[in-house]
This record gives C-alpha cells, structure tokens and sequence, in this order.
C-alpha cells in the first residue's frame, strides 16, 4: 500500500486525475471505477481539463460507479447518476458508463446483473474510492461480515448524517443503497483511495494501521497488492 500525503486537497485531486490519466493511456480501453462524495470532485475536474486539451480520450473506456441511493429517481438532484452527469460525464467521451439503478423493480437481480456486466466487460482496471467518516467504502457500511457481491445496504446513521448536507432535509435522505461489496472492490486490479479534511483522519489512520477488520471496511484494503491512498494533510494528520 503506498500513501501520499499532499499539502491540500487540489493537490490530492491531481494526483489522483494523474493515476487515471497514466492507466488511460497505458490502456485505452480501460475499465473504471468511479465514484461519487464531494472527494472525488477535484479528479474529476482535472480529467475533464485533460479532455479538453487533447491529452485524454475515453471513447474506449467504460466506467461502473460503485453505488446509488435506493429509492431516488434519477433526475433527482442527489442521486448519483445525476451527479457523475454534472461532475463528469457530460464534459468527456466515455463509452459507456453504468451506475448500478437503485430503482429496479427487483433490486436482488439489479445486483446481480451488475456483478455481471463489470465481469463480462473483463473486470475493473482502476478504481476509485472515498472513505465515509466511518471507514466505509462505496456503501460497505461497519459490519461483522465482509460484504462479496453487489448488495442493498442499510445506511448507517453516521452516514445518514454525513449525506445530509445535500438534502433538503435529514428525513430526505435515503436509507438504503446499492452498492457493490468489498469482495467486487478488491477485484479491481489497481485502487485509488483519497481523503480530505479532518474528518476523515480517524478512518484513514484506522486503515492503515488499525486491525483488518470489516468494523473498518477500508482497512480490508490493506490484502490488496495495488492500493494507493492519497490524502490532504487534514485527513492523514494522525498517519
Ligand atoms: C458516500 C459514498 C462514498 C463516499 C462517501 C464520502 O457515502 N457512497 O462512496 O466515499 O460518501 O463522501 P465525501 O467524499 O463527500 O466525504
């Protein structure tokens, strides 16, 4: 596991955005694995500078989004389709992206198909991931049991809290997503993970140094031999 400790969050995000644009290149017709959470915005940003410049093409590349609020239409503001729209997908090239669809009639097949569909594009080449206060991953909330599969979750109330920000109101927030398991995390064959701000430190030092332990989903991480953390100096001032 390599971490990277940056100055502050710009710089965390261009790191990032450099990883991806080094694995696009190597490999044009990559699969991602995208996420979503106000960290990955900075990336994102850069990848769309990159675009518009001529130096990154994604017409070979799809994209799996980690996960999605149950219950929210699409076109709602929140819902993570709606973000990935917003923050990138709009401005760039991608071939296909997915976002696991939370409204499906029967969410146990949705779940299924998508553990599918990212098998059958030949697995995810890079993934990236935010950490939640809390030490999740995607929506692998702290729990006795790792999680395999794609799978509906319960939120927890820290990240019924955390989420609340960008919802009208607490009784807004969703309280259950889809999300893919750790098991389909750890089958991405490089991972990214970044972190800003203060309130991610404890998650962070606790991935790192804590026990591997899935009351720390994060910290499973560490049995990953390509996993790159990068924070600000907020997130890693325990590190
Ligand atoms: C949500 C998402 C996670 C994300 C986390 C942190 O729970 N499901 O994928 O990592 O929020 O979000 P932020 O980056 O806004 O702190």
């Amino acid at each position: 596991m390599q971490v990277h400790v940056f100055e502050n969050a710009q710089q965390v995000g261009q790191a990032a955005a450099t990883l991806f644009a080094a694995q696009i290149l190597r490999k044009p017709n990559s699969v991602l694995g995208l996420a979503t959470g106000s960290s990955p915005i900075g990336c994102y940003q850069k990848l769309i500078e990159w675009h518009q410049a001529g130096i990154l093409d994604f017409s070979q590349c799809v994209s799996y989004n980690l996960d999605e609020y149950c219950g929210l239409p699409v076109e709602h503001e929140c819902s993570y389709h709606a973000f990935m729209q917003d923050q990138l997908f709009h401005a760039i090239n991608m071939k296909e992206t997915h976002v696991p669809d939370g409204n499906a009639k029967d969410l146990n097949a949705e779940c299924k198909r998508y553990d599918a569909a990212i098998q059958a594009a030949g697995g995810i080449d890079m993934q990236l991931l935010g950490i939640g206060r809390n030490g999740h991953i995607g929506f692998n909330e702290p729990a006795s049991q790792l999680t395999y599969g794609t799978q509906i979750v319960n939120l927890t109330e820290s990240t019924i809290q955390a989420n609340r920000r960008f919802f009208e109101s607490e009784a807004d927030v969703p309280r259950q997503a889809i999300s893919l398991g750790i098991g389909g995390i750890m089958n991405a064959k490089e991972i990214v993970l970044i972190a800003m701000g203060e309130d991610k430190a404890e998650a962070i030092r606790d991935t790192v140094y804590g026990d591997i332990n899935p009351m720390v989903p994060a910290s499973i991480l560490r049995t990953h031999p390509h996993v790159t953390i990068l924070v600000d100096q907020a997130a890693g001032k325990l590190l």
